[in-house]
């Protein structure tokens, strides 16, 4: 049963923001992923157009997700993998507001070919330490954007015998999805910008703001 489903997509999300410029929706029509850019970045609270996303409202809303999981896996120990980096902080927090036995582990990947594009073809950059067959996981991710990177996460992890496979993500850009994945547990859903803080970066930055905010487009040669 999807999240939504069964009441736990969250009701009282920010308003979405009006649409970004023309250069901006130019921009975000394709996954932006600048790991090589930015190194003279210097991050600060300045960047940040608005916050979406206050600290006060993730702890809630993740608490919530914690404690839905907590009655949907109740008598069977999942597994939560987290994909590093960008899920670290939704992952330590949810993980806290588990209350049944379960276990975290860790996957690293990187995408294939242009860095600035999701081609869905990613590299196991760090795969698991434990075996999932037979386990039930629960894939932890900060944001589900094209979803092309899930897809081919799903299917990885399907592939090693698990007993079952769902979602967790902090975020959800569903206007932006390029293809049919479900997402069992959304944090939010968040309009076509481009978002930071709370373990999401830009160019590794900015993942240490406490809280989720809407990077200015002229930070990334947006306007
Ligand atoms: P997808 O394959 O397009 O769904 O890519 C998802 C990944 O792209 C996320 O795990 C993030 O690393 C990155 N990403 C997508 N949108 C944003 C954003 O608004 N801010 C930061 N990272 C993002």
């Amino acid at each position: 049963m999807r999240s939504d489903e069964c009441g736990i997509r969250n009701e009282g999300q920010p308003q979405l923001r009006t649409p970004h410029s023309e250069l901006n929706t130019q921009m975000l029509s394709q996954p932006f992923r600048p790991h090589s850019l930015g190194s003279d970045l210097h991050a600060s609270e300045s960047d940040v157009e608005s916050i979406l996303l206050s600290e006060e409202q993730i702890r809630q809303r993740v608490a919530e997700l914690g404690a839905q999981i907590s009655r949907d896996y109740e008598g069977r120990e999942p597994v939560f993998v987290s994909v590093l980096v960008g899920a670290v902080m939704f992952t330590a927090d949810l993980l806290r507001s588990v209350t049944i036995p379960c276990s975290l582990d860790f996957m690293a990947i990187s995408s294939y070919g242009k860095e600035s594009r999701s081609s869905g073809v990613v590299r196991v950059m760090k795969d698991l330490d434990e075996s999932v067959e037979s386990k039930h996981v629960i894939i932890v991710e900060d944001i589900i954007d094209t979803g092309l990177t899930l897809n081919y996460l799903l299917d990885n992890i399907r592939n090693r015998g698990v007993a079952s496979v769902k979602v967790a993500a902090l975020l959800d850009k569903p206007s932006r999805r390029l293809t049919d994945v479900s997402v069992d547990y959304v944090g939010f859903e968040v309009p076509d910008e481009f978002v930071i803080g709370y373990g999401l970066d830009f160019a590794q930055r900015y993942r240490n703001f406490p809280y989720v905010g809407v990077l200015r487009p002229e930070v990334y040669g947006g306007k």
